[in-house]
């Protein structure tokens, strides 16, 4: 697989890129900058961010463009970034893919490719239900899929797994239908661009991740 890549995974809410990301940027030795993971952090620490974003993720809405892309520039910015990164969540309006590229180009950097991991809604909103994160460090499991060694316990602390406020049912279907209204342009946005690699998400986590690494290892050098 390559050593250095600038990376975006797209997908529906729930789609796996979370899950996808972890395994990918270990491999690959670069950091993952998840926007909902930021968020998520700023909203426990009480931040003025936190605060700000809060209601926009309860109510299943995406954070206002200009926070979010101050945020990830700033994140991205930081040198560790500098021989690759995976984004997980960011962009997901034209606005911020047209910020990130701006912003990367200044620098003499480029997105390397953007890889749409493609899950019917259905299958979301039952994974999304099985889904239970660790209270502490926010790692993610699924009650059939990925359980943890031991019942509402992380693997890693063994602190107490919940559900996400945003993952209740109402909530995901409200997400998903920002998604289709706002995020889904960018399937073209990258397609245009010869950036865009579909992946099936709906196999094993294992087999997602084997086509990640076929289409990687196609991206031009
Ligand atoms: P964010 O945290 O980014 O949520 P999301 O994109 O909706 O994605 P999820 O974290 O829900 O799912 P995932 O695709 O990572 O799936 P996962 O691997 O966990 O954002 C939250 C909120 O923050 C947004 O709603 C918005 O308000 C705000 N926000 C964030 N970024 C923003 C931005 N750029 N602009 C504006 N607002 C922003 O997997 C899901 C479950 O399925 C897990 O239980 C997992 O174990 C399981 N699973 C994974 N893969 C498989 C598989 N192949 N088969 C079976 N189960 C699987």
């Amino acid at each position: 697989m390559r050593s250095t890549v600038n990376l975006i995974l797209m997908g529906p809410p729930g789609a796996g890129k979370g899950t996808q990301a972890t395994r990918l940027c270990a491999e690959l030795k670069v950091p993952k900058i998840s926007t909902g993971e930021i968020l998520r952090e700023n909203v426990r620490d009480s931040t003025k961010l936190g605060h700000a974003a809060q209601g926009h993720m309860d109510a299943g809405q995406l954070v206002p463009d200009h926070l979010i892309v101050e945020m990830a520039m700033e994140r991205l910015d930081r040198p560790d970034t500098h021989s690759g990164f995976v984004l997980d969540g960011f962009p997901r309006t034209t606005i911020q893919a047209q910020s990130l590229a701006d912003r990367l180009g200044e620098q003499g950097r480029a997105v390397s490719g953007a890889l749409l991991i493609e899950v019917s809604d259905a299958t979301i909103v039952e994974r999304v239900a099985g889904r239970r994160v660790c209270a502490q460090c926010g790692h993610s499991y699924h009650v059939d899929y990925d359980p943890p060694r031991n019942p509402n316990r992380c693997d890693d602390d063994d602190a107490l797994l919940i559900q996400r406020d945003d993952d209740k049912a109402e909530v995901i279907r409200r997400r998903l239908t920002v998604y289709h209204e706002q995020t889904s342009p960018l399937i073209s946005y990258y397609g245009e661009r010869n950036l865009l690699h579909r992946v099936d998400g709906t196999l094993s986590p294992s087999q997602v991740y084997r086509q990640i690494e076929t289409r990687l290892a196609a991206l031009p050098s």
